[in-house]
């Protein structure tokens, strides 16, 4: 049982077990929430915690995003993403993200000229690209190209290198982006436009070709800037966990990303915005009945999930995709675009918000319903969905692995674990096993 001590500072919990009591500090975060440092449990009484998916454990203290899942709050840095979104762009995001500050113009003018002169890939990356099935999801490939751009920078971790690796990963992933989503039309890779922005020049190296000119709409880069501004952080999900263990046992910058956009991959975290788009396209195809959909996604007999709801921190709605709707309305119109799967996103989202079993469950819809309507409205193809939010969480994810090296508490991640096995027996010969 464990009991809070009264003091007027973040004080203690007596935790009170078989062998005794012991007194557990508390940790009070800047926003109040508080946790219990159970750093001497172990030590003091032999036991451990248990927390699947880790729903109760802070693992570290971060000054990066905050999230009030409750009150459908997020911020980065302390910035509120509403204003972000409306008043600021990606890099200079990226850079509140990373330095902790909003940039001067100068620094601002400094990192993006600086990104764009890193946009190009060394020339072997061609063979790379070229090595792969033609038919490659864009997720491994650009997993494994970033783990490569490691083979190319080995020099030691000094904080120039890593500066200088920041760097070239926010440059550089848009274009193996691209790249991976050429290879698998077997078009050539399009070299970066260094005239253009972040947003423009990732759309130009998407959709140019080499015979071909493709002027960037405005409206549709500032979307995409939107978009990834939107991604940006999200504190301690299951990519940046990745990126922060895999970072913990001193794995480098390269090594730490790629394994923080294989995570991202899966259905249930940033795979779920090519599902919502599959959900949309099933529900059309079997006829437009969102009422059946909505009865299979709440039924246990079926594993049918309704996509691009639910969230393990958002219990109220999630702030992105009030925003994204929006934005959604807004870029179709502008584009002229009556979208099918819009309408029944809405009906969607409207049958499950008046539902009980939805209202019960504190299911809202996420970051994923909107995005995959809008990506789709821009041209972006379907397979392509979850890159585009690898190269919006790009910064979060680097910002915290920063965080963590620079972080004295942080220890190679090493959890413990509840054995249930076999206890110990004797080895059978082969011969003698039935
Ligand atoms: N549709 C129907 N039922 C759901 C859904 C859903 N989308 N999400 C959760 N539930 C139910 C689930 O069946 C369970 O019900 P019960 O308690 O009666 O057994 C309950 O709600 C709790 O679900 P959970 O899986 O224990 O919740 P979690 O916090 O572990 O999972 C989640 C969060 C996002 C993985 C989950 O809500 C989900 O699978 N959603 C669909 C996938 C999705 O949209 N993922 C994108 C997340 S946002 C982008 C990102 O940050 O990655």
């Amino acid at each position: 049982m464990a009991t809070a001590a009264p003091s007027s500072g973040p004080g203690t919990v007596n935790l009170q077990y078989d062998g005794g009591t012991l007194a557990l500090p508390l940790i009070k975060g800047s926003e109040g929430e508080v946790g219990i440092d159970i750093a001497q449990l172990r030590a003091k009484t032999g036991m451990i915690t248990f927390d699947p998916g880790l729903g109760n454990t802070g693992a570290c203290r971060s000054k990066v995003a905050f999230i009030d899942g409750e009150k459908g709050i997020l911020r980065y840095r302390g910035y509120p993403i509403e204003e972000l979104a409306k008043k600021s762009t990606f890099l200079e995001v990226a850079w509140l993200l990373i330095h902790g500050e909003l940039p001067t113009k100068a620094e601002l003018d400094t990192f993006a000229a600086d990104v764009t002169r890193h946009t190009m890939l060394h020339e072997n990356f061609n063979r790379f690209f070229d090595a792969l099935p033609k038919d490659a999801h864009p997720m491994p490939v650009c997993a494994a190209a970033v783990g490569a751009l490691a083979t190319f920078y080995q020099q030691p971790e000094t904080d120039q290198h890593v500066h200088d690796t920041i760097t070239r990963l926010i440059a550089k992933m848009p274009t193996i982006a691209a790249a991976s989503y050429k290879h698998s039309l077997g078009q050539p890779s399009i070299y970066p436009q260094n005239a253009l922005d972040y947003a423009s020049n990732f759309l130009h190296m998407m959709f140019a070709t080499p015979c071909e000119h493709y002027h960037v709409d405005p409206t549709l880069a500032r979307a995409v800037d939107l978009l990834f501004i939107l991604h940006a952080d999200h504190e301690q999900n299951c990519s940046t966990s990745t990126v922060r263990v895999v970072g913990s046992s001193k794995a480098n910058l390269f090594a730490s990303i790629s394994a923080g956009i294989s995570a991202l991959w899966g259905p249930l975290h940033g795979g779920a915005n090519q599902e919502v788009i599959e959900m949309l396209d099933r529900i059309e195809a079997e006829g437009g009945d969102v009422h059946k959909f909505v009865e299979l996604a709440k039924s246990k007999k079926d594993h049918t999930r309704l996509m691009g709801f639910g969230h393990r921190v958002y219990k109220n709605f999630d702030p992105r995709a009030v925003i994204l709707k929006k934005a959604c309305g807004d870029v179709l119109t502008l584009l002229g675009i009556k979208s099918k799967q819009l309408e029944i996103a809405m009906k969607l989202e409207e049958i499950a918000l008046a539902d009980d079993y939805f209202i019960s469950h504190k299911l809202y819809p996420n970051v994923d319903f909107y995005s995959g309507i809008i990506y789709k409205a821009l041209g972006i193809p379907v397979n392509m969905f979850t890159v585009m939010f690898a190269l919006g969480r790009l910064p979060g994810w680097i910002a915290q692995w920063i965080e963590m090296r620079h972080d004295p508490d942080t220890r190679i991640t090493r959890p413990r674990q509840i054995y249930t096995g076999a206890t110990c027996r004797e080895y059978v010969p082969i011969e003698q096993r039935g």
